[in-house]
Formats: structure tokens, C-alpha cells, sequence
């Protein structure tokens, strides 16, 4: 890249570090949720008898939080850094950009508002009403706007492989949340669906499985891709490969929605497609994973020193995991056993924590001292500290989770010679209930880590700009 073009670039970094510092944010309250409804699996008491904090609201509303506050306001952080970066362009849109910063955080605002209220339109991933639904179309437009105009004035002809994934992110979730959204109002906080029976089921999970596929995974390998280079001082592995990953992950992911409607009304062709289009995806997620860990060659004694390389490299390692797991489960006797049970919430927190999470952590602490002119963070040794709380916590939650899922799956399957259930609900839930514990400690491991950053972002943030010296280790 140019540098002297790049140092004439007046970019807008204002939205970027509200974005970025909101991460951080959205990161500690969401998770903090996921920490109270944790608990509350162990001690239903802590509902504390307020409808507004039972279960069945807080669960939404730490959904909610974690994949629309914190992992979108990541994405909208890093996607326009980096946009700006390898187009060597200032945004597009002037005060657009503030728009989508204000509206969005009064999207989440109102998320967290209506959510324990109980007002919900009952689709997972979607329960917002359609008053906010509208909102959210709006401010994710303007978003779009944003993105994709900074990419038409770009300075230099080639469009870096982060942009291709955060472009299909982008487009991808405006079409998943105009089509699922599609309702008949009643009135201002209450909507039905237009979709009816298998149907409904079937666009539901198309946007479900997408929203994983496309906000979870496309969106976040668009990170990969800019920060894992950026953070080992090293081009991507393949270029090529990167290309190839790209076009394989977005044209295979859109079919595979149906593996979460496995043994349903749903007709049982869709339900074979969605499968084998699961278990080929296995090739591109698994093509990316090794591009980004092989973007390590020849530095991998960084990660001796570097805990923000080791964030993003142990990352792509629990994205290895859980795109390994997920097309197993998606084989539809596997996930005879596995559906219902907390094997899907382990497969998804070994994602959602080990992947989106850990990548957006590593991602944060590098632009942070960037966007607040220092060299480097306040306190390395704290990063640290953070990674091993982090790599800990995720570790509990998601063995935990595994044997608890295949534990109970076993226990409602077995039958006694006369046909009858050898085992109770009950009994299965007690026997999770050691389980619900390690995963509370994991929860609670993974949380303090959030902390240590945002303490460490503090100090970063107030020290004299410029008194912090990266530290030169090669
Ligand atoms: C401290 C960290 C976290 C804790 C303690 C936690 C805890 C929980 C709990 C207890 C549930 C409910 C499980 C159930 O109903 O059986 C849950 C669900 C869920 N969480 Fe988390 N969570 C954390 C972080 C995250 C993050 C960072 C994400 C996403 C980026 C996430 C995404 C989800 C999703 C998608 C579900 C729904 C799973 C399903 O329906 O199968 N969580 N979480
Ligand atoms: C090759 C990639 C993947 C495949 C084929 C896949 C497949 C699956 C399957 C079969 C289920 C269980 C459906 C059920 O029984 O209800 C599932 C659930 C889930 N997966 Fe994945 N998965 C993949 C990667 C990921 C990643 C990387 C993430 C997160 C970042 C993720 C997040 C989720 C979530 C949130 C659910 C729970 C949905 C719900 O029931 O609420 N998946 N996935």
C-alpha cells in the first residue's frame, strides 16, 4: 500500500471508535445476561419472581445483545476501518456514517427495552417488533450506503478479499431481514407472521441459518483476513485460496437452513439438501481456517509474545471446531441425538465465544491504541491475562455443554425391555444440573476477561496520546 497516499487520507475514524469502544460495551452486558440466565438454569429462584426477569425474556434479550450489540457493532467497527484502509477513501456519506452509529444504538436500546417487557414477535434471532424491524431495515440501508459507496470512490483498483466478505455480509442480511420480517400488524407491539405452518419454519431458518452463516461467519472472516495479516506482519497465506474460499462459502451456506428442521413438517428432500449442503461446507470453512492460520508462516514465534495474535489465532481454531461439529450434527441421525439437548448450545458458544468473540477481542486490541494514537495497548501482560480467562472459560462452557448434550440425548432415548422410558425428564435434568455449574464458572471466567479489557481500554484511552511505544520484538 501507498503509505504517503495513506497518511494523506483524512479518515473518518469518530464512527469507528464509537463502534469499537460500544464493542466493548455490549460485549460486558450481553455476556453478563448470558452470566444471570446461566445461574438461572442452576437457581430458577434468581428470577426473583419479576416477569420482566424470567428466563424465557432474558434469554432473547442476551441473544439479542450478543449478536446484534456486540458482534454487529464489531463488525460495523472493523468493516468500516477497513474499508477506509484498503481503498485508501474517507467514508462515503459524510454524517450518514453517524446515522447508522445513533440509529443502530437506539436499535439496541429499544431491543433492550421491549425484549423484557415481553414484547416479541417469537421468531429466534428475530423477536423484535415490527416497528423496530422497520428501524433496523433503515439504519442497515444507510449502512450498506456507507460501505459500498466508500468501496465506489476507492483509490485503488483492487478490492481487498475483507471487503468481498463484508460486502456479502452486508447485502446478504438486508435481504435475510426484509424477507423473514414480512408481518401483519395488530398493533404497535404485536405482529403476525405472513409466512403460515412448514413455511414460516422454513423462512425462519433460512434467515436463522444465514444470520449464522452470513453475520456470524461471513462477516467475521472479513476480520480475519484484514486483522490476522495486519497482526502477523505477514500477507495472506493464498490469495487465491481466499478467493475460492469466498465464492464456495456464500454460494453452499444458503442452502443449508433446513439441517435445523430435521424430522419436521418440513418435506424430507429439504431436509437431505440441507444436509449434504452442510457437510460440504465443511470444505470452505475448513479452506479459510487453514489460509488464516497458515497466514502464520514463518512468524509463529509471534505468538510467543503477542496474545492479541494468539486471540485471532485461537479463534480460528475454535471456527476449525465448530464448522467441524456442525456439519456432523447436521447428519441427521447424529442429530437425532443431538437436537433438544445442550450439544447445540455447545456447538454454538464454541462459535460464538471461541470464534466471533475471541476474533472480535483480538481485533479491538489492535485498533484501539490505532484509533486513539498510541503504539500499543496500556498493559500487554493484561492481554494476556485476558486470553487465558477467555481460553479457560470457553473451554468449561462448551465441554460442559457437550457432555451434558450427549448425556441427556442417551437418557431420552433409552428404553427398558417393555417399551417404557428408562428415564424421567427429571432425571435428566438433574443430572445436568453439575454441568449447568462448570458452565456458569465458564461464563463467569469469560466475563471477567471482558472486564480486563475494558480496564485496559480505559487506561489506553486517558493515557497522554503517544506516550505508549509499540514494543519492537523481531
Ligand atoms: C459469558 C458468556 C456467555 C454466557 C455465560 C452465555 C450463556 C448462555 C446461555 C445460558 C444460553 C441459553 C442456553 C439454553 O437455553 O439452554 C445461551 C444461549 C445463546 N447464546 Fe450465549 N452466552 C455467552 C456468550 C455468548 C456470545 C458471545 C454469543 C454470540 C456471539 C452467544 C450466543 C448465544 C446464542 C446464539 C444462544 C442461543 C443458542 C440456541 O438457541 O441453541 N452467547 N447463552
Ligand atoms: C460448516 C458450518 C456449520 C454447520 C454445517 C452448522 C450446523 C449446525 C447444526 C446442524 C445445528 C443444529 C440444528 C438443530 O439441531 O437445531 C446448528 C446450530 C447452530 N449453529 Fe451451527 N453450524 C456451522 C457453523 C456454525 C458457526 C461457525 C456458528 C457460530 C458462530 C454456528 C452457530 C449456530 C447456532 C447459533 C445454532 C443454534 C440455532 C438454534 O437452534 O437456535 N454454527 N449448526
Amino acid at each position: 500500500m501507498n503509505q504517503a497516499a495513506t497518511a494523506a487520507t483524512d479518515y473518518n475514524y469518530t464512527v469507528v471508535r464509537q463502534f469499537t469502544v460500544m464493542t466493548i460495551v455490549w460485549g460486558i452486558v450481553g455476556m453478563a445476561v448470558g452470566v444471570l440466565i446461566a445461574a438461572q438454569l442452576v437457581w430458577p429462584a434468581l428470577n426473583f419472581d419479576t416477569p420482566w426477569l424470567t428466563y424465557s425474556r432474558l434469554r432473547p434479550l442476551h441473544t439479542n445483545a450478543v449478536i446484534f450489540a456486540f458482534g454487529t457493532s464489531a463488525l460495523m467497527a472493523t468493516s468500516l476501518y477497513v474499508v477506509q484502509r484498503t481503498t485508501q477513501a474517507r467514508l462515503f456519506g459524510g454524517a450518514l456514517a453517524s446515522f447508522v452509529f445513533w440509529g443502530w444504538t437506539a436499535i439496541i436500546l429499544a431491543a433492550a427495552i421491549t425484549l423484557p417487557l415481553g414484547i416479541s414477535s417469537s421468531k429466534e434471532y428475530a423477536e423484535l417488533e415490527w416497528p423496530i424491524d422497520i428501524a433496523i431495515a433503515v439504519v442497515w440501508v444507510a449502512y450498506g450506503i456507507v460501505f459500498f459507496g466508500t468501496l465506489v470512490k476507492r483509490k485503488v483498483a483492487h478490492i481487498y478479499v475483507a471487503n468481498w466478505f463484508f460486502g456479502a455480509f452486508i447485502i446478504t442480511v438486508a435481504v435475510l431481514h426484509i424477507v423473514n420480517s414480512g408481518a401483519i400488524p395488530l398493533h404497535a407491539g404485536k405482529s403476525y407472521s405472513i409466512y403460515a405452518g412448514a413455511v414460516d419454519a422454513m423462512v425462519q431458518w433460512w434467515y436463522g441459518h444465514n444470520a449464522v452463516g452470513f453475520l456470524l461467519t461471513a462477516g467475521f472472516l472479513g476480520i480475519m483476513y484484514y486483522f490476522v495479516p495486519k497482526q502477523a506482519g505477514r500477507p495472506v497465506y493464498s490469495y487465491r485460496l481466499s478467493i475460492v474460499h469466498f465464492w464456495a462459502l456464500v454460494s453452499i451456506y444458503i442452502w443449508a437452513g433446513p439441517h435445523h428442521l430435521h424430522y419436521t413438517a418440513l418435506p424430507d428432500w429439504a431436509q437431505s439438501l440441507g444436509m449434504v449442503m452442510s457437510l460440504i461446507l465443511f470444505a470452505p470453512s475448513w479452506g479459510g481456517m487453514i489460509n488464516g492460520i497458515m497466514t502464520l508462516s514463518g512468524a509463529w514465534h509471534k505468538l510467543r509474545y503477542d496474545p492479541i495474535l494468539r486471540f485471532l489465532i485461537v479463534s480460528l481454531s475454535f471456527y476449525g471446531m465448530s464448522t467441524f461439529e456442525g456439519p456432523m450434527m447436521s447428519i441427521k441421525t447424529v442429530n437425532a441425538l443431538s437436537h433438544y439437548t445442550d450439544w447445540t448450545v455447545g456447538h454454538v458458544h464454541s462459535g460464538a465465544l471461541g470464534w466471533v468473540a475471541m476474533v472480535s477481542i483480538g481485533a479491538v486490541y489492535h485498533l484501539i491504541p490505532v484509533l486513539f494514537g498510541q503504539g500499543r495497548m496500556y498493559s500487554i501482560s493484561l492481554i494476556n491475562t485476558h486470553f487465558w480467562l477467555s481460553t479457560i472459560g470457553v473451554v468449561l462452557y462448551i465441554v460442559a455443554m457437550w457432555i451434558s448434550g450427549v448425556m441427556q440425548g442417551l437418557m431420552w432415548r433409552a428404553v427398558n425391555e417393555d417399551g417404557t422410558l428408562t428415564y424421567s425428564f427429571v432425571e435428566s435434568l438433574v443430572a445436568s444440573k453439575p454441568f449447568y455449574i462448570v458452565r456458569l464458572i465458564g461464563g463467569l471466567f469469560f466475563l471477567a476477561g471482558m472486564f480486563v479489557m475494558a480496564y485496559n481500554t480505559y487506561k489506553t484511552i486517558r493515557a497522554e496520546k503517544g506516550s505508549l511505544q509499540a514494543v519492537e520484538q523481531d
